[in-house]
């Protein structure tokens, strides 16, 4: 038997060159803080509907964002969302074939507690769950939980620690002390253990100096912001997190987050997206994220984050496509030979523009040999 089953059973691991996940719809509005009609208002029949379509598409994976509360302003912007390893074991209840994430904030959730949840979850599903480790930039919510707020780099200090722990209660066969810096447990044990071995894959999307170093160290894809968004300046950050993995004896995966605005015509698209953006843009709520974000995480400096805005009220601050079906094609490809592996999607109205993503888009991806033909509805990929 192999000591890794991943490759077979997540798909994570399926040979496509551009992978894709659908992105942030267990909270409300997603990821465009506009009130443009459409706009994603959260509840579960839609959410089942959104999943199954992608799930019958072959898309990858499914990733919620871990948000605890909102930013104010006119759309309470992802105020109202699904706790995440509840809503992964649902959706993975009610789809066949694509991966499933959960989202952990490490400070939140006990090692042995999520140790069990996660594997729950990738037995529900049949190994196609994925763990995204965030560490955490939003005060108000740790003050919530009456959590230890640490400093930003020892953040990532504790989530070493806790992933490892995590690891451990996967695979350890016999009952074990642990005896850390941040947790201490007495004959700690978990069954059972998950589906996938060595472990179910882990992803962070940490940006900063140790963000990228948990990233490429303990991580086994990293979600990253483009800085930049020219060929050669996406190369070089993209090469270099891959080679800093490489130095380490690891492969890392590279994925980004991207809001799709894909219609007839480039002009159409571009009028869409100034509309919502600044027309029926939430500007009170997009000031309050991005001040938190300023002030409590180390990714970007306050000036770039001033250019950010607009990318933020469009899509969280990811990285644009953002014309026709052909462009997008053309810019997805772009992306793939930079070193992207996968993209995140997210949109205004997630069931109209899912649905013409899997008319228009994906089966121009298939011509272009970037992602392998669909199989019969219900088969698995790379296997
Ligand atoms: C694609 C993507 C998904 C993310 N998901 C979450 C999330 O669900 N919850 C959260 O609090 N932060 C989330 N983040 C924020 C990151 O975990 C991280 O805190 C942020 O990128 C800042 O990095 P830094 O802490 O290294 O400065 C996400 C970021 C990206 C790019």
């Amino acid at each position: 038997m192999s000591n890794d089953n991943r490759l077979e059973i997540n798909p994570l691991y399926r040979p496509h060159r551009m992978k894709l996940g659908v992105m942030a719809f267990n909270c409300s509005h997603g990821s465009t803080i506009t009130t443009a009609e459409g706009g994603w208002q959260l509840n579960w029949p839609d959410t089942i509907t959104v999943a199954q379509m992608a799930d019958r598409a072959g898309l990858d994976v499914l990733l919620p964002v871990g948000r605890w509360r909102g930013y104010g302003g006119a759309t309470n912007f992802n105020a109202s969302t699904y706790e995440t390893f509840t809503w992964a074991s649902a959706l993975g209840a009610a789809t066949t074939q694509i991966g499933v994430f959960a989202t952990v904030h490490v400070p939140l959730f006990h090692p042995v507690m999520a140790a069990k949840m996660a594997a729950t979850v990738d037995h529900v599903t049949g190994g196609r769950f994925c763990l995204n480790v965030v560490c955490g930039w939003f005060k108000d919510e740790f003050e919530m939980f009456g959590a230890e707020w640490r400093e930003h780099d020892r953040r990532y200090d504790y989530a070493e620690e806790w992933v490892r722990f995590v690891r451990r209660l996967w695979s350890a066969d016999t009952e074990f002390d642990f005896d850390g810096k941040y947790f201490q447990s007495k004959r700690a044990w978990s069954e059972p253990k998950p589906l996938q071995r060595p472990c179910p894959p882990i992803m962070n999307a940490g940006g900063s100096p140790a963000g990228q170093h948990f990233a490429t160290t303990v991580a086994d894809m990293n979600f990253l912001i483009l800085r930049n968004q020219d060929f050669a300046g996406g190369k070089a950050q993209i090469d270099a997190l891959k080679n800093a993995a490489r130095a380490a004896g690891r492969d890392v995966q590279v994925w980004i987050h991207v809001y799709v605005v894909c219609r007839d015509t480039q002009a159409e698209a571009e009028r869409y997206l100034d509309y919502y953006v600044r027309e029926k843009g939430d500007y009170t709520a997009v000031n309050n994220l991005l001040g938190i974000f300023g002030m409590q995480s180390a990714t970007l400096d306050p000036k770039a984050l001033e250019e950010f805005r607009f990318h933020f009220i469009a899509g969280h601050g990811g990285y644009p496509l953002v014309g026709t079906a052909d462009q997008i094609v053309s810019k997805l490809d772009q992306l793939s030979r930079m070193g992207v592996d996968g993209c995140l999607i997210s949109w205004v109205n997630y069931q109209e523009e899912l649905k013409q993503w899997v008319d228009e888009v994906l089966p121009l991806m298939e011509q272009d040999g970037q992602r392998i033909a669909r199989p019969a509805a219900g088969a698995a990929l790379g296997k």
